[in-house]
C-alpha cells in the first residue's frame, strides 16, 4: 500500500487556491495535458481560482483535453444541474478551452458503445495526466458508490439514495437527481498518472478518514487509491476531524 501525501489547509478558500495552483502548474508544464475534471460543490472554488490565475496570464488551455468523471443519464440537454451545464458555468466558458476539448460521459443514445467510446478516447490521448476528485460522504469517488469493482470501467451505475440524498441540493426546487449516471470507473480513475483527491469541510471527514486509514475495501471505493503511486490529498482541518 501507498500512503499518499496530504496537504492540509486552515481554510476551504486556502485548498481552492492551492489546488488550483497545482491544475496551473501541471498545464504550464505539460501545455497539452490531458486532464480528468470533477464536479460536486468542493470544485466550484477550485475552478474559480483556476479561471483567476488563467485571467492574470502565462496559463492556456488551447492545447488540453479534458475528461469528466461522471454525467447523470436522462436529464434534457442544458438542464441546470447536469454536469455538461456546471462545467460549462463554471470553467469551459471562461478559458480557452477549445469547444470540442471538453469531454463528458455521453449519457444518450447506444450508451454502452458510448462508454467504450469514452475509454477509447482517454486511452487515445496516453490517458489522464492528471485526475482530479472530491469524495462522497459515503466514499465514492465519480459516481463509483460501495461495492464499485476496483477494476472497473466506464459504465452505468445505479445512485444510492444517500448520493441522491445528498446531491438533491444541485437541483431546482422540487427536482430530484436521476437515478442513474454513467461514471469512469475506479480502474479508469487509476490508470491515471497523478491524481489530487479534495475533501473539504467536517461532513468529509468519515469518509476519508475510511479511505486513508483502513485497508482498501469495496465498501469504500476511495480506498482504492492506496494502490496508487502519486496520489496528494488537499483538505481542510475540518475534512482531517479537526485535526
Ligand atoms: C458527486 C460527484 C462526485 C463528487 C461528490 C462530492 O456525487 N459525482 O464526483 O466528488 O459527489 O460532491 P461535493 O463536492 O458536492 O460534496
Amino acid at each position: 500500500m501507498n500512503t499518499p501525501e496530504f496537504r492540509v489547509f486552515g481554510t476551504a478558500q486556502a485548498v481552492a487556491s492551492a489546488v488550483a495552483q497545482h491544475i496551473a502548474a501541471a498545464v504550464q508544464a505539460n501545455p497539452a495535458a490531458t486532464l480528468g475534471l470533477a464536479t460536486g460543490k468542493t470544485f466550484i472554488s477550485i475552478y474559480a481560482e483556476l479561471i483567476a490565475l488563467y485571467r492574470q496570464g502565462g496559463l492556456s488551455f488551447a492545447e488540453v483535453e479534458s475528461f469528466n468523471l461522471d454525467e447523470y443519464i436522462g436529464l434534457p440537454a442544458g438542464h441546470p444541474a447536469s454536469f455538461r451545464s456546471y462545467m460549462e458555468e463554471h470553467l469551459f466558458s471562461q478559458i480557452d478551452l477549445p469547444a470540442n476539448s471538453g469531454h463528458l460521459p455521453g449519457v444518450e443514445g447506444d450508451i454502452e458503445q458510448a462508454c467504450r467510446d469514452y475509454e477509447a478516447a482517454i486511452a487515445a490521448r496516453g490517458g489522464i495526466d492528471l485526475q482530479l476528485l472530491g469524495i462522497g460522504q459515503n466514499g465514492h469517488i465519480g459516481f463509483n458508490e460501495p461495492g464499485s469493482p476496483f477494476d472497473s470501467h466506464t459504465r452505468i451505475v445505479d445512485l444510492t439514495p444517500s448520493t441522491i440524498a445528498a446531491n438533491t441540493s444541485d437541483f431546482p426546487e422540487g427536482e430530484v437527481p436521476p437515478p442513474q449516471a454513467v461514471t469512469m470507473g475506479v480502474g479508469t480513475i487509476m490508470q491515471a498518472k497523478e491524481i489530487v483527491l479534495v475533501a473539504i469541510g467536517a461532513n468529509k471527514a468519515e469518509a476519508l478518514d475510511k479511505a486513508f486509514r483502513a485497508e482498501p475495501s469495496l465498501d469504500c471505493p476511495a480506498s482504492a487509491l492506496h494502490n496508487h503511486p502519486h496520489v496528494i490529498v488537499y483538505c481542510d482541518q475540518a475534512a482531517m476531524g479537526g485535526k
